[in-house]
């Protein structure tokens, strides 16, 4: 029996950009972030079409069991004091879980459970991160050059922005010097 073989699709861990024919991408702006950061007079005087960050995602079949693999490429920079981070969500289905890598930059991974507790994990290439279930989580970059992150989580998953309103993260990372402070907006 002669066997064959297919070349799979690929990624660079470099920068985290795959060799795919179908990569579906979505881009979210400062434009798309109203209400997300503090400083809103500092929002509103920057450009609304500046991307904060891009994603690329493959497609995956939306039935449940089957996974999606996807890459977020969050850029550098600032809105006041506050680093450029990702909206950030719970899942649609909470319980489901997701896993982080971390492929290129230097960033912080937030994470807010149900009863209120966060903590904070440092991304950096070749940093793994289990996002467990029932868990709110935002990427934010601390570094000067793009933070991107590997991502697989369940086809089914979805994302709820909802649950974390009105206040948001209880969390929010301020430049500090040259690096950075979390401070808690609420208890
Ligand atoms: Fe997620």
């Amino acid at each position: 029996m002669k066997l064959t073989s297919i070349m799979p699709t690929r990624i660079n861990l470099m920068d985290g950009c795959f060799t795919a024919p179908e990569i579906q991408r979505k881009t979210t702006t400062l434009g798309n972030l109203k209400g997300i950061f503090a400083n809103s007079v500092a929002w509103q005087a920057m450009p609304s079409e500046l991307t904060v960050y891009h994603v690329e995602m493959l497609p995956s079949p939306q039935q449940e069991g089957e996974l999606y693999v996807g890459t977020t490429h969050l850029h550098p920079g600032r809105v006041g004091h506050e680093f450029f981070m990702t909206r950030g969500h719970f899942h649609q289905r909470p319980e489901q879980a997701e896993i982080y890598f971390g492929l290129r930059g230097h960033g912080l991974l937030l994470l807010q459970h149900q009863d209120g507790t966060c903590s904070l994990e440092r991304v950096s290439p070749g940093s793994v991160h289990h996002i467990p279930s029932f868990t709110a989580h935002r990427l934010i970059n601390i570094g000067h050059k793009v933070l991107s992150t590997l991502a697989v989580w369940p086809t089914v998953a979805g994302h709820n922005y909802e649950a974390l309103q009105p206040r948001g993260f209880k969390l929010r990372v301020l430049v500090d010097g040259e690096g950075w402070k979390a401070e808690a907006q609420y208890e």
